[in-house]
């Protein structure tokens, strides 16, 4: 592991969510992730996508929810706290021109980072209060719904075709990936990940094919057509 420290942070109006940007790029791509440890804090490190790798301001972003032992500690981290980090780990989402995107809550995060740096046709994003639609509304033309499940609603409304790249909750990935017939649906479920490192076997997915594979060395990126769903859920 090595370490960085915090160069500026943001907590949403409701403290639901925390950016933080740490000192240094460390060659990241999209749909890519970290362990994060904070100092010496006794908690085993935990992977977060990758938000944003800003080569310009020398600053890598990431978006916590706090819902556990480190995202709660975040909630007390001020500029110069100190982190530790591994990866880039897993596999960045391939670049698909004119992809569609769908992101749930913290799904969020893969999606800016590929959004912002190649673009997209359409970005439906669903959140769980105004406060924190506010935080995230940060993006072109991003269409913003409240409520995980309610973005795939405003997604089908829209008739969109082409391919679409989703990541969220399960049953959001599940819903989009068995109703929508306009073209191609990758999921990231990186929802489902632990360890992050290919040790705990915590993040099997079982494909129709009956292959099992696990999101931390094979994806985070399937193809949620040949996810087997009710095996996952
Ligand atoms: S998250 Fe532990 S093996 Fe993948």
């Amino acid at each position: 592991m090595f370490k960085s420290k915090i160069k500026w942070i943001k907590k949403s109006e409701n403290e639901a969510l925390i950016l933080i940007a740490l000192d240094g790029t460390f060659g990241s791509l999209p749909g890519q992730f970290f362990m994060l440890k904070s100092g010496d804090f006794p908690v085993t490190p935990r992977p977060f996508s990758v938000y944003f790798e800003d080569e310009i301001r020398g600053e890598t972003l990431f978006l916590l929810k706090p819902r556990g032992l480190l995202t709660e500690e975040a909630l007390s981290w001020q500029i110069g706290h100190e982190l530790k980090l591994k990866g880039p780990l897993g596999n960045p989402i391939p670049v698909i021109e004119g992809a569609n995107l769908v992101a749930g809550g913290s799904g969020y995060a893969p999606l800016h980072f590929y959004g912002s740096k190649y673009g997209y046709k359409n970005f439906y994003l669903g959140t769980t209060s105004k406060e924190e639609a506010d935080f995230l509304n940060n993006l072109p033309n991003l269409k913003i719904t409240c409520g995980p499940l309610v973005v795939t609603e405003r997604f089908f409304q829209d008739n969109n075709e082409g391919a679409v790249i989703a990541c969220g909750p399960t049953p959001m990935l599940q819903h989009l990936s068995e109703q929508y017939h306009g073209g191609s649906v990758y999921v990231s479920i990186e929802e489902r990940m632990a360890c992050g490192t290919g040790m705990c076997e915590g993040c099997a997915v079982k494909l129709k094919s009956g292959e099992i594979k696990f999101v931390c060395k094979d994806g985070p990126l399937f193809d949620g057509k040949e996810v087997d769903w009710q095996w996952l859920t």
